[in-house]
């Protein structure tokens, strides 16, 4: 077990792709603290969790808000006694309907602003003190597959993911003399069960074809890159992406 001893924050962990990081960290020995805005589903897999024999609790987060994300921080401190790891995973994606740039709600696009972008810098103030403390850590930014190839509907989503891009440069250069590696893990198109609203079966068909390996991409696709990216394994990777789609795009 490759985390033994560690402790991850799981942002989004109630549901979805973020529901198997949390699971996949548990796996490996950590205490995972699944933040959601959605509280019901972030017990929900705190449970499961524990029900397994492994170490987690929950907390409701809105990632958009600083006073929100310092009380999910101070929750995890609390229950676990520090933070090594932190997955920057919710986001505005599932909840999303696919349309024109026009016709895009000024309200729409600030919103996934404000928890796509914003959320990852707030999440990041409320752990590196205890980074810090703690003599380093590893910060798991999730990108998106979309912002290599345009959007599809979804242009304030495909801006705000390249915006999680940037995030991650500059804040691993800030951080690397703290011993934090900060890296985006850039999930191609995944079946995640919330998602299936806005993409379709032939959709994920179409982008599986295109792969090397011809596949529907699952979350449990992810979830090998993401405990490299908060191991010790990656001490020397910061500022990357990882590009994990089974080989749609070369970047
Ligand atoms: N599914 C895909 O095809 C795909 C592809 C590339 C990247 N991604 C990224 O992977 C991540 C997970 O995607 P998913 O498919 O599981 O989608 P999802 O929409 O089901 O997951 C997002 C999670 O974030 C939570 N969330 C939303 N707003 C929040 C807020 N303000 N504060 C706290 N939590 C909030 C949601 O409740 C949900 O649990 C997202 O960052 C998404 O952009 C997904």
């Amino acid at each position: 077990m490759r985390l033994e001893g560690r402790v991850a924050v799981v942002t989004g962990g109630g549901r979805g792709i973020g529901a198997a990081y949390c699971k996949a960290l548990a796996e490996e020995g950590a205490a995972v603290m699944v933040a959601d805005i959605d509280g019901t589903g972030a017990a929900e897999v705190a449970r499961e969790i524990t029900a397994s024999g492994k170490r987690a609790a929950s907390c409701t987060v809105d990632v958009s808000s600083k006073q929100s994300t310092s009380a999910m921080a101070q929750a995890a401190v609390d229950a676990f006694g520090g933070i090594d790891i932190l997955v920057n995973n919710a986001a505005m994606y599932a909840n999303l309907t696919r349309k024109g740039f026009e016709d895009i709600s000024i309200d729409e696009f600030d919103r996934v602003m404000a928890v796509n972008v914003k959320g990852i810098w707030l999440c990041t103030m409320a752990v590196a003190p205890s980074m810090r403390q703690r003599g380093g850590g590893r910060i798991v930014n999730i990108g998106s597959g979309s912002v290599f190839v345009g959007g599809n509907g979804l242009v304030h989503y495909v801006a705000s993911k390249m915006g999680v891009i940037g995030l991650t440069r500059a804040l691993a250069r800030e951080l690397g003399g703290d011993k934090i590696c900060v890296n985006t893990l850039i999930p191609g198109l995944t079946d995640s069960s919330s998602n299936r609203a806005n993409t379709t079966t032939a959709y994920l068909e179409s982008e599986a074809k295109q792969r090397c390996i011809e596949k529907i991409q699952t979350p449990e696709d992810l979830v090998g890159p993401l405990i490299f990216l908060s191991s010790d394994d990656s001490h020397f990777v910061s500022g990357q992406n990882l590009n994990c789609d089974g080989g749609r795009l070369f970047i």
